[in-house]
């Protein structure tokens, strides 16, 4: 268990394809959502991807049941491992939010998003996952499962005057959560 390095955009890793798990309920794969945890914590992300460690399996976490430094007037996601994800949309109403990654530091965008959908897939143990959802919790599984597709989220805004460092544009935030 450990803390580990976050690659940053310009890493070509993060542009794989990720591939699918195989094996759940594993020691590898209980070592890696670990890890994975551990990273998220100290660097008080909401989600992370495997790919953003340098691992090139299908792999997301998000949530943490509490609320997050980040973004304070978000909504409480509960604590999820989402293995092997597959999104289906439930409308097609799309909205735009600001975004940020732990792969791209210090940077804040505007990115639109389906507002509700389904998503599927197994925890850990290899036991199916199945959850409808919207809003905010809506728009951080879109982010975490496009880095399992090699998509980071300046790829997705639409308007790149909406994109920018986020201590210019939200200046109210907290200086300990720019990351
Ligand atoms: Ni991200």
């Amino acid at each position: 268990m450990a803390v580990r390095d976050i690659l940053k955009m310009g890493d070509p890793r993060l542009l794989r394809v990720a591939k699918a798990v195989k094996k759940f309920d594993t020691d590898a794969l209980h070592a890696l959502v670990l890890d994975m945890e551990q990273t998220m914590l100290a660097a008080h992300g909401v989600g992370i991807a495997a790919p953003q460690i340098g691992e090139d399996l299908q792999v997301v976490i998000f949530g943490t049941g509490q609320p997050n430094v980040r973004y304070p007037d978000a909504e409480v996601i509960p604590k999820t491992v989402l293995i092997n994800p597959v999104l289906v949309p439930l409308s097609e109403r799309m909205e735009d939010g600001w975004e940020g990654c732990l792969s791209v530091p210090g940077m804040r965008g505007l990115v639109p998003r389906y507002t509700r959908l389904k998503y599927e897939g197994f925890d850990l143990r290899g036991q199916r996952i199945e959850r409808e959802v919207s809003g905010f919790h809506a728009r951080v599984v879109q982010h975490e499962c496009d880095h399992l597709l090699g998509v980071l989220y300046p790829m997705k805004i639409k308007d790149m005057t909406q994109f920018g460092f986020v201590d210019v544009l939200f200046p109210e935030l907290d200086p300990s959560s720019d990351d």
